[in-house]
C-alpha cells in the first residue's frame, strides 16, 4: 500500500456556492465541468461530455444522478462509479490520474530484491547508516530529528484514531511501573521520550523486521508477510449494525465539520511495524491494566 498524495489533496477540493440550476453535490466532491489538461490520460471507456469536459456520467453510472436528491443517491450500487465498485477507491482515480507520479516509496521497505540493506532508506532518519553489528546507544544513532518528531515529516501527528490522545505522559505511576515491569519481562524496547511521553515509536518500530537483530529488544516486532501491502483490514459482519447505530450522530458531525467521515468497524487482518501485536491486545497490555 502506498500513500496517495492525491488523497491528501482530495479534501481540499471544496465546492463553490450552490446555484439553483446546478445539481447538488456533496462538499469536497471532485471537480466537474472542466476539460482535462493534455497531460492527463483519461481512460477511453470513461466518456467525456460534448465539449470534452467531465460530466456526471463520465464517472457515475446512475441515471439522472444530477437530478436525484443527495440523500437518495444509491452509493452502494455497483455502477455508482463507472465500472465499479472499487476497493480501494484510488483504483478508480488511477483510471485517469497517473499512479506512479502520485504514490511515494514506502521507506519502511528496507531490503532490496537481493536482501541487501537500502542505505538511502536509513538515511532519511539517520545521518549515517548505523552499524547493525554494534550495540549503539541512543546518542550514537545520529537521528536527524528528535525521536518524538521523526515521523511527522511524512505522517500526520494524528494518523489514526487515538494517536494524539496517546502522546502524553502516563497519568499514574502505576502505568509507569507496569511498563517498566513488562519491558523487563518481554525484553522489548518501548521507549518514552525525555518527558516520559508516549511517542509514535513507543508502539511502532520504524524498521522492517530483521534490520535490527530480532534477539535485541529493538528488533522485536510483529511479523508481516508483505510490508508493501502494509496493514490490511477485513470486513466484519457487524459493520452494518455498527454503521446504522452511528449514522445519525455521524451525519450531524459531518454537517458541523463540513466533512464526509465514514466509520467502518473492521478487523485488522495483517499488522505491520508494531512492536507487539494489537489484535490480541498484547501491545495495549504493555501499558494498560484491566480489571478482570
Ligand atoms: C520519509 C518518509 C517517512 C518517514 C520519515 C516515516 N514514514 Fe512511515 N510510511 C511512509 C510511507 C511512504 C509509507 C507507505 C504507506 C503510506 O504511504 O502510508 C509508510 C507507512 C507506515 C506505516 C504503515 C505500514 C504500511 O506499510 O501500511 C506505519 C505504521 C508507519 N509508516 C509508521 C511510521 C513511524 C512510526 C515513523 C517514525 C519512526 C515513520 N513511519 C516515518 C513514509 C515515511
Ligand atoms: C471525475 C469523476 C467524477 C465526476 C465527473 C462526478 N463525480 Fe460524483 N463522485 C465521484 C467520486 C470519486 C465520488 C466519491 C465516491 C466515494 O467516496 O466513495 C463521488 C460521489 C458523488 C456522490 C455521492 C456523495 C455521497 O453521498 O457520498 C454524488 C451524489 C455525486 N458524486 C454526484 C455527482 C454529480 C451530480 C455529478 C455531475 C454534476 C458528479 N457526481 C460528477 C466522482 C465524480
Ligand atoms: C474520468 C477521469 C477522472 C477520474 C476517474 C478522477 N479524476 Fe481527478 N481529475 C480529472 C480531471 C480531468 C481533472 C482536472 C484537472 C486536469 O486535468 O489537470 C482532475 C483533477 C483532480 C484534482 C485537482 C488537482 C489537479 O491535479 O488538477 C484532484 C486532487 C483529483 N482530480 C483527485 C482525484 C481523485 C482522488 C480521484 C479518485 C477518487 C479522481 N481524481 C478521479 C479526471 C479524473
Ligand atoms: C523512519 C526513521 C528511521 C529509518 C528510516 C531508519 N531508522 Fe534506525 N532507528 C530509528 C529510531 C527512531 C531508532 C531508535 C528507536 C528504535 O530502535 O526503534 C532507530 C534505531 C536504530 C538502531 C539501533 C537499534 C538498537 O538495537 O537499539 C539501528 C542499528 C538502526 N536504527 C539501523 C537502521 C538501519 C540499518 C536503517 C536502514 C535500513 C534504519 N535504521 C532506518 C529511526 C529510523
Ligand atoms: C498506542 C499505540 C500507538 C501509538 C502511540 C501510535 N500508533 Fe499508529 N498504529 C497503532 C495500531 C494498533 C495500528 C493498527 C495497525 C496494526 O495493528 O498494525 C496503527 C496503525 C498506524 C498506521 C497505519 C494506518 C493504516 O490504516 O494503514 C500508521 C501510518 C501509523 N499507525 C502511524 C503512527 C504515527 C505516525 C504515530 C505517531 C504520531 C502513531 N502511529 C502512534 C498503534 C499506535
Ligand atoms: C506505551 C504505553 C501505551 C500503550 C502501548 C498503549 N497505551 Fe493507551 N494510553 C497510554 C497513556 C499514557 C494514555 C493517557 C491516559 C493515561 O495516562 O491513562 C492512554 C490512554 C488510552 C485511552 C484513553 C484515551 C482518551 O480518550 O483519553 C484508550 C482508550 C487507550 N489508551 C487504549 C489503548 C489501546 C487500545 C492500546 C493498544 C492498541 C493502547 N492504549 C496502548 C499509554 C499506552
Amino acid at each position: 500500500m502506498k500513500l496517495i498524495i492525491l488523497f491528501l489533496m482530495w479534501p481540499m477540493i471544496g465546492f463553490a456556492q450552490q446555484q439553483d440550476d446546478k445539481p447538488e453535490l456533496p462538499a469536497f466532491h471532485h471537480v466537474v465541468g472542466v476539460k482535462p489538461s493534455q497531460a492527463r490520460d483519461i481512460d477511453e471507456k470513461l466518456q467525456l461530455g460534448e465539449e470534452g469536459e467531465l460530466v456526471c456520467s463520465t464517472c457515475h453510472g446512475l441515471d439522472d444522478i444530477d437530478k436525484t436528491p443527495l440523500d437518495e443517491v444509491d452509493t452502494e450500487a455497483e455502477d455508482f462509479l463507472q465500472g465499479g465498485p472499487y476497493k480501494p477507491l484510488t483504483d478508480f482515480c488511477y483510471r485517469c490520474h497517473n499512479k506512479e507520479k502520485n504514490t511515494r516509496e514506502n521507506i519502511h521497505v528496507m531490503f532490496d530484491e537481493k536482501g541487501e540493506i537500502k542505505k538511502q532508506a536509513c538515511e532519511y532518519c539517520h545521518e549515517k547508516t548505523p552499524d547493525r553489528e554494534k550495540d549503539l546507544k541512543f546518542d550514537e544513532l545520529k537521528l536527524r530529528i528528535s525521536m518524538t518528531e521523526i515521523c511527522y515529516g511524512c505522517h500526520l501527528k494524528d494518523p489514526h484514531f487515538n494517536a494524539v490522545e496517546h502522546q502524553v505522559k502516563p497519568e499514574t505511576d502505576e502505568m509507569m511501573d507496569h511498563l517498566k515491569k513488562m519491558r523487563e519481562e518481554k525484553q522489548i524496547l518501548m521507549p518514552l521520550n525525555d518527558k516520559n511521553e508516549v511517542m509514535c515509536i513507543s508502539c511502532h518500530t520504524p524498521h522492517q523486521r530483521d534490520v535490527i537483530n530480532v534477539e535485541k529488544p529493538a528488533g522485536k516486532q510483529v511479523l508481516v508477510e508483505d510490508l508493501e501491502e502494509g496493514i490490511t483490514y477485513k470486513d466484519h459482519p457487524w459493520n452494518a449494525v455498527y454503521q446504522a447505530d452511528k449514522a445519525v450522530r455521524l451525519d450531524e458531525l459531518n454537517k458541523q465539520l463540513k466533512k464526509q467521515y465514514q466509520l467502518n468497524y473492521q478487523r485488522i487482518e495483517n499488522e505491520a511495524l508494531l512492536r507487539l501485536p494489537a489484535v490480541n491486545g498484547e501491545l495495549c497490555l504493555q501499558c494498560h491494566t484491566f480489571d478482570k
